[in-house]
């Protein structure tokens, strides 16, 4: 029941199921038991009603209402189940905190809105497996319980009773799994595969979350992006119709995104495109620039149109801003007067304190980024890498401010060409940008005796959507010499590598053929679909930002016994 309305003489009740609502109507005169256990009933409880449909009255017809021309007129009512006052209202707009909402779990689920999240989440899942089933791909499940998948997260470890003092790692991914499959013959593998991963949780991750996991042998990379674009347009033309698609997806090659938009996973639905002007700055005596350069940085900023009336507190409440985001601090160049650089003179031109510059100056710069008259300059000097994270949360920033981004749209591209290894520098030795398997670039291979192991290309690729990663993919390496080449140059020893990788190495020199894959993340793609806020108002029961579930209370202490079985004894 999700509500009751005692309209003096006759009873409405809204009975809700998972596909909505239903006006009930109890009336004494009809019958005099019904209206008299209408009169008890409360929001929540379940019950059982007999009656007629019909037509309602045209004054109270409800056109908004899918069920709203209708109503059922009761003849019969049983209680099956009273309720207790739930903690909160079961309705869209929910104030109740989420800590509440995850405790009540079951409560919370009973929402539209959630319902309706459950609902398109299926929807997504049944169109996956009809679409690979027709292509010829076999689903097939994987172990839970198995060794050490790496994808740069902690592994969840598990204990074995039965080999004391040995563990299980539950898998971060598939990854290694889906290649034996392709060692096995299986040429097209797909799994809608959960997967496990101790790390930092951020807004748009779960430590449990579930890939569609697909693999192919015989493959070349375009291969892989045509069958995941044919995939996502069919999806989301048939399931969110409303959705503005932009189609074909474009391609972009990983050193061009980050020029261009200072990240991996730009939201493209907007411009705001990035210039380096690190030459520019360097002909300025502005000591930060100057610095910077020497010691290797760059500097590069954007356009942001229409706002070079900011005042000066306005520009110290941006850079404030720009400090929340980790920045070391901003430039900017405020163009007042009207059209190109150009028809600009010297007072149109305001430049922030310190940098100090003449008009010509002021000029090129608006010239090689593209402003004019009217328009604000942010600028930002430091190591490269850093720079592109702060300007890339800037330009989300103004994305935002500026009301560019529209909510309809859904603005899909791959990232192609990723390096194949990224210089870790907490532990100081490079690691893979993506994974160990990955291949490198054709006419690549010979760079891995090189010195320049950061400028090596490899064949993985993303697939992005509005700023979000989606899917991860590669065309992998299939033979042992590379891949063991991998291993060493990642800092494995020979022990390490046959130890944790031997099974993988030894599949390799049984006839493997070259295949490659890719993953896309099922929880965010519906969080996009669903236009939901966060990944967990997709998910059935999932943890909070500390990887707790706080209907079950776990984790949670075990017995002593259970430990004691398992030879394991906590540490004070
Ligand atoms: P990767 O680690 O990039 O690749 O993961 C693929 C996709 O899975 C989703 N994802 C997550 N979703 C929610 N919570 C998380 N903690 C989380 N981590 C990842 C993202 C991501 O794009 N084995 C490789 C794939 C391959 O090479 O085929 C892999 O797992 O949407």
């Amino acid at each position: 029941m999700d509500s009751r309305r005692d309209h003096g003489g006759v009873i409405f009740v809204d009975l809700r199921d998972r596909s909505g609502l239903v006006q009930v109507v109890f009336s004494p005169e009809l019958s005099p038991d019904a209206y008299r256990t209408a009169e008890q009933l409360r929001s929540e409880w379940v019950i059982q009603v007999s009656g007629t449909v019909r037509r309602r009255p045209p004054e109270s017809e409800n056109p908004t209402l899918p069920t709203g021309l209708v109503e059922v007129f009761a003849d019969e009512v049983t209680v099956l189940n009273a309720a207790l006052t739930p903690p909160f209202y079961i309705e869209d707009d929910v104030k109740a905190d989420e800590a509440l909402r995850l405790r009540y779990r079951y409560l919370d689920l009973r929402r539209p809105k959630m319902q309706r999240n459950l609902i398109l989440r299926h929807q997504v899942v049944k169109y996956i497996r009809d679409f690979l089933d027709a292509r010829g791909f076999l689903e097939i499940e994987t172990p839970i319980l198995i060794k050490s998948t790496p994808e740069g997260a902690r592994d969840y470890l598990v204990p074995s009773r039965l080999q004391r003092g040995s563990f299980y790692a539950l898998p971060q991914s598939p990854q290694q799994l889906k290649q034996l499959l392709m060692v096995s013959g299986v040429e097209r593998y797909f799994q809608i595969a959960r997967c496990f991963r101790d790390e930092d949780l951020r807004a748009d991750r779960q430590p449990e979350f579930t890939q569609l996991d697909l693999e192919m042998s015989f493959v070349e990379q375009e291969d892989v992006l045509q069958l995941t674009e044919e995939l996502y347009t069919g999806m989301v033309e048939k399931l969110t119709p409303d959705k503005k698609l932009v189609k074909p997806f474009p391609r972009i090659p990983y050193d061009d995104v980050m020029a261009r938009y200072g990240s991996d996973k730009p939201d493209l639905r907007f411009g705001l495109e990035m210039t380096d002007v690190t030459d520019l700055a360097g002909e300025t005596e502005f000591r930060v620039f100057l610095s910077t350069i020497e010691q290797g940085g760059i500097v590069k900023g954007f356009v942001a149109p229409g706002q070079g009336h900011y005042t000066g507190s306005d520009m110290r409440r941006l850079e404030e801003t720009a400090r929340e985001f980790g920045a070391a601090g901003m430039s900017h160049v405020r163009l007042q007067g009207e059209g190109s650089p150009s028809d600009l003179v010297d007072e149109h031109f305001l430049l922030s304190p310190g940098l100090r510059m003449p008009v010509e100056w002021s000029r090129r710069l608006a010239e090689t980024m593209g402003a004019s008259g009217g328009d604000l300059i942010v600028l930002m000097a430091g190591p490269a890498r850093r720079v592109n994270q702060w300007l890339s949360s800037m330009r989300d920033y103004f994305g935002e401010r500026l009301g560019l981004i529209d909510d309809d749209t859904l603005s899909f591209a791959f990232v192609t060409g990723f390096p194949l290894f990224e210089w870790d520098e907490n532990n100081n030795r490079w690691d893979s940008s993506h994974h160990p398997f990955t291949s490198p670039a054709d006419g690549k291979e010979s760079k891995l005796d090189g010195d320049d192991l950061g400028g090596i290309e490899s064949k993985a690729y993303d697939l992005i959507c509005n700023g979000s990663e989606l899917a991860s993919g590669s065309i992998r390496i299939h033979r042992r010499d590379l891949q063991e080449k991998i291993f060493g140059i990642l800092g494995y020893n020979r022990e390490q590598v046959e130890e944790r990788f031997g099974h993988i190495l030894e599949a390799f020199e049984y006839g493997a053929p070259p295949h490659g894959g890719i993953a896309p993340g099922i929880d965010r793609l519906v969080t996009i679909l669903a236009g939901a806020e966060s990944i967990r108002d997709v998910i059935a029961f999932p943890k909070t930002q500390s990887g707790t579930d706080l209907l079950f209370g776990s984790p949670s202490p075990v017995d002593a016994a259970q430990l004691r079985d398992l030879a394991l004894r906590i540490a004070e």
